[in-house]
């Protein structure tokens, strides 16, 4: 798939790269290609193309958002997504580690609200980037998990298939607002990690009966 990419920092390098390797064309959305981040990334994977951000959705199958949540409404708002799929990986984090929007509505919902004929599905935002450059965890038998959030089944389906390649197993946890919850799970990850010193390279895993 030709999957365009909103935001190449921590986040959206680790699954650009990994998706790359696993036969995906990558290409970087960004009005301006002298961007840091986008220098950055082609030099680190020089098959990533760049185009302008309506130009990429334009181009692609799927897109991604990786960007600070404080500039999403900014971002989006210009933007047709004409019914693409964007995978909302970003998190509105607020002051002390708390939830950015008052936990009063998830991130996912605004960003639904604010990109234009979008399908929006929420995931990879529960862990830190190092579990999505990483994703590998060799002493266990299950894969870790990824939690999915939104309202169009098809839509998660082939986010389902991008976490599969990615090596996560998939739990779909229902419609898109139950990504406030998926938020509160990244808060206590980024609590646990970013403020009281656990190492990063832990995740969690669905076993069922
Ligand atoms: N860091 C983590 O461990 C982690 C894990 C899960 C989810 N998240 C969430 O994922 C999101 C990204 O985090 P990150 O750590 O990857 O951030 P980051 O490393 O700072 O990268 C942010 C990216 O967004 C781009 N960007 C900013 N404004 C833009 C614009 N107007 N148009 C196009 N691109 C723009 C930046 O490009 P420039 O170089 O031009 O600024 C950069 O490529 C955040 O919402 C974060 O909460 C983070």
């Amino acid at each position: 798939m030709r999957l365009a990419f909103i935001g190449i920092g921590n986040v959206g390098f680790a699954l650009a790269n990994n998706l790359q390797k696993k036969g995906h064309e990558i290409i970087i959305a960004h009005d301006d290609i002298k961007s840091e981040s986008v220098i950055k990334a082609q030099q680190k994977n020089p098959s990533f193309g760049v185009l302008s951000v309506q130009e990429a959705i334009d181009r692609s199958d799927i897109v991604f958002l990786a960007t600070p949540f404080k500039f999403n409404q900014e971002i989006l708002k210009p933007l047709d997504f004409k019914n693409r799929i964007l995978v909302d990986c970003t998190n509105p984090v607020g002051a002390g580690i708390s939830h950015g929007l008052e936990s009063r509505i998830s991130g996912a919902e605004k960003v639904q609200e604010w990109a234009k004929n979008a399908r929006v599905v929420k995931s990879f935002t529960i862990y830190g980037f190092e579990n999505l450059e990483n994703p590998v965890f060799p002493n266990y038998d299950v894969k870790p998990v990824m939690l999915i959030a939104g309202n169009d089944a098809l839509a998660k389906e082939e986010v389902r298939l991008l976490n599969s390649d990615l090596g996560f197993e998939t739990l779909d946890v229902g419609d898109l607002s139950l990504s406030l919850h998926l938020e509160h799970m990244t808060l206590l990850w980024v609590k646990m990690v970013r403020a009281n010193g656990h190492h990063p390279n832990f995740t969690w895993a669905f076993l069922e009966r």
